[in-house]
C-alpha cells in the first residue's frame, strides 16, 4: 500500500494557482487598515472585493468579513476579501490632475475598472513539497509604503509593466515607465508569502509576515525562514491604468518627464503600495490551495462556488466620503 500512496501522492500534487478578476466596489480615501476610521483617508484608493469594506474594520476573528459581507464584486463567490491599491492621476501640463482610468479583467465582461487577484503556490508550477497554509480570518498586511522615496527602497515584488500591448509581460521597472506606453501601465503588487503563524496583523501591517520574493513573476528565492515559518499563498495583484488617452506629448511635462503620479503625490512610482484584509468563507481558501485546479477553471464547485459577471458588476458601496476625484481637479484629494 505504501508505494501506491506514494505513486497517488506524486500523480496529484496539489499546485492550485487562482487567477480572477474582481471589479471596483468603490474609490474613494477610505483606508481601514493603515488610517482605521479616518474619514477621509490621506489619499484616494481604488478597491475591489465585499462590502463589509468600511472606514473602521477591526482585526480579530471576531471581525470576519466572509459573514458579515452581503456580496463580492470578485468571480469566486465564497471571496469577501478586500483588496485595494492607491490610484493613479494624470497631471497635465496645466496642472490640473485627472484621475486614470483602470481597465477590467478581460473575462468580466461588462465591467468596467477593477483588479486581477493572483493565489499561487511557490511559483505556477509546484508548491516545493510545502504545505500552503491560507490565511486566518481576521488576517491582514499591506505591501510596500506610501513614504517610499527611493529605488533601493522599494521592495522586491513591486513593479510596473509598461504595456506594448494588452497581454504584455515582463520588463519590470521599481519606477514608472518614462514613455508612453501603447497598451497601458500595469501596475504589481506582490505580497510577502511566509507568515510568523502567531498575529494576524502587526503594528507597521507588514512584520508578522516576510517575503523571499526574488522579482514580480511568481519565482520565489527559497524557503521560509524559521522567524516566519508558515508558507502561505502567494498573494499578487494587477492593476492595467489605461494611460492611452494621456499619451498626447503635448500635454506631457514641457521637459519631458512623464505625467503620472499617485494619488498621494509620487510621481516616481517608489511609493506603490497594496493592502489586503482576508476573507473567504470558511475554509474555501484551504481547500483551493489544496487542490490541483488553475485559474477560472477552479470555480463551478470544482472546488469553488464563483458568480456570473452581472452579480460581480452588481456588488458596490455607497461612498462615505463625498467629493470629487473624478474630474479635472485642480489638485490632489489628500488630508493636508
Ligand atoms: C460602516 O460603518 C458605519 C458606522 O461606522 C455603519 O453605520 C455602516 O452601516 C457601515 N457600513 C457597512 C457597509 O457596513
Ligand atoms: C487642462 O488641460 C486638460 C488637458 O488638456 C484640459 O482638459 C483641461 O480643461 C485644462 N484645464 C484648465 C483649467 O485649463
Amino acid at each position: 500500500m505504501r508505494w501506491f500512496s506514494l505513486a497517488l501522492a506524486l500523480v496529484a500534487p496539489s499546485q492550485a494557482a487562482l487567477r480572477f478578476g474582481c471589479s471596483t466596489i468603490s474609490i474613494q480615501r477610505l483606508d481601514p487598515l493603515v488610517e482605521p476610521g479616518h474619514i477621509p483617508s490621506a489619499h484616494v484608493h481604488q478597491i475591489v472585493g465585499g462590502n463589509a469594506f468600511n472606514a473602521t474594520m477591526s482585526s480579530g476573528q471576531n471581525n470576519n468579513i466572509a459573514e458579515t459581507a452581503t456580496c463580492t464584486s470578485c468571480f469566486f463567490s465564497e471571496d469577501f476579501s478586500n483588496y485595494w491599491t492607491a490610484v493613479m492621476y494624470f497631471k497635465a501640463r496645466n496642472g490640473t490632475y485627472k484621475r486614470v482610468p483602470i481597465v477590467a479583467n478581460s473575462q468580466l465582461e461588462g465591467s468596467t475598472d477593477g483588479m486581477t487577484i493572483y493565489y499561487t503556490q511557490k511559483d505556477f508550477n509546484s508548491n516545493g513539497n510545502a504545505k500552503i497554509t491560507a490565511f486566518p480570518p481576521g488576517f491582514r498586511m499591506t505591501v510596500g509604503s506610501p513614504a517610499t522615496t527611493s529605488k533601493s527602497g522599494v521592495v522586491k515584488g513591486l513593479s510596473y509593466t509598461c504595456l506594448q500591448t494588452i497581454n504584455t509581460r515582463g520588463s519590470e521597472t521599481q519606477e514608472f515607465p518614462t514613455k508612453a506606453c501603447p497598451a497601458g501601465i500595469m501596475a504589481i503588487h506582490h505580497f510577502p508569502a511566509c507568515w510568523d503563524g502567531k498575529n494576524l496583523d502587526s503594528p507597521d501591517h507588514q512584520s508578522h509576515m516576510y517575503s523571499t520574493t526574488k522579482t514580480g513573476t511568481f519565482v520565489e528565492a527559497g524557503p521560509c525562514p524559521a522567524s516566519h515559518p508558515v508558507r502561505m499563498p502567494q498573494l499578487a495583484y494587477e492593476t492595467i491604468w489605461d494611460t492611452t488617452k494621456f499619451n498626447d506629448k503635448s500635454q506631457w511635462p514641457a521637459d519631458g518627464s512623464q505625467p503620472f503620479v499617485w494619488s498621494m503625490g509620487d510621481r516616481t512610482g517608489y511609493a506603490t503600495h497594496g493592502d489586503y484584509v482576508f476573507g473567504w468563507k470558511g475554509d474555501s481558501l484551504q481547500r483551493a490551495m489544496d487542490s490541483s485546479c488553475m485559474f477560472q477553471a477552479c470555480g463551478n464547485g470544482k472546488p469553488l462556488l464563483s458568480q456570473n459577471a452581472a452579480a460581480i458588476n452588481k456588488c458596490k458601496i455607497k461612498p462615505t466620503v463625498n467629493e470629487d476625484t473624478e474630474g479635472w481637479l485642480t489638485e490632489l484629494p489628500s488630508a493636508m
